[in-house]
């Protein structure tokens, strides 16, 4: 199974910015990619074309939308749809990040049905989880993340393949922060996600790749990415940069 190595903008860049960090990342990256890595990014829409541009013909490069909606065109003003991202570049969407569910509100039964909608419309989907401190706190960890995952796929047809669907773990409380979570709750967490795929896909949920998120650095991504169920990273400050972002994705 290949490490996914993925980036997620948020809302930052120029399109002029996006394709020099994309095509920076691309010359650092490219060469030296080891054959079990693979890079994704998510620019804002408005750069999602640039950057596809830029990784055009590099093994192991895609490029995603941070969001879609759940039709294909209509008067849906200021939402877009999987084939308008599919028509920029784009082959992968993220569903569930946390600032969509908390600044947002989007609500556990909404990401489930951009996750299922995103998939049937041939996009691959990463669909991010984690718990808030308080739940944290409340010993809730497991609870959230079975909800999550229990709604976030309710609709997903159980035969998908695995390769098609991440899960990105973030604790809300190390996203953005510089506290980064340690390697036994990273562990814990995801032991529990990869219970709950096999509950929800049997077997096959060894392939679903797993990815941690939250402050992950150049300098704390050695350490992350060998735990067991760690099958990739998903990065938010840390990927803005793409001599950062570069060593990382080598690191
Ligand atoms: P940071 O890497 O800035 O903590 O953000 C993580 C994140 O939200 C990626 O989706």
């Amino acid at each position: 199974m290949k490490k996914l190595m993925a980036a997620n903008w948020k809302m930052y860049k120029t399109r002029e910015d996006a394709e020099s960090t994309a095509n920076g990342l691309r010359s650092l990256v490219e060469k030296n990619l080891p054959s079990d890595r693979e890079v994704l990014v998510f620019p804002p829409f408005t750069a999602i074309d640039r950057v596809a541009a830029a990784f055009d013909g590099a093994n192991g490069f895609a490029t995603g939308g941070q969001d879609f909606y759940l039709h294909e065109e209509g008067a849906y003003t200021g939402e877009i749809s999987p084939s308008m991202l599919k028509d920029a570049g784009a082959t992968w969407g993220l569903t569930g990040h946390s600032e969509r569910r908390h600044v947002l509100g989007e609500k556990d039964e909404l990401v489930g049905e951009k996750t299922a909608y995103g998939l049937s419309q041939g996009m691959n989907i990463c669909l991010c989880i984690g718990e808030k401190i308080e739940e944290r706190k409340a010993g809730r960890v497991e609870a959230v993340i079975d909800t999550q995952l229990e709604l976030g796929l309710k609709d997903v047809p159980r035969d998908i393949a695995p390769e098609r669907l991440a899960v990105a773990y973030e604790p809300v409380w190390a996203i953005g922060t510089g506290e980064v979570a340690g390697p036994e709750e990273i562990v814990e967490a995801h032991t529990m996600t990869r219970k709950k795929l096999e509950d929800v896909f049997g077997e096959k949920a060894k392939e679903i790749r797993i990815l941690y998120g939250g402050s992950v650095k150049p300098d704390n991504v050695s350490g992350i990415i060998g735990l067991d169920n760690v099958d990739g990273v998903l990065v938010g400050g840390a990927s803005l940069t793409s001599d950062s972002f570069a060593k990382i994705v080598l690191g």
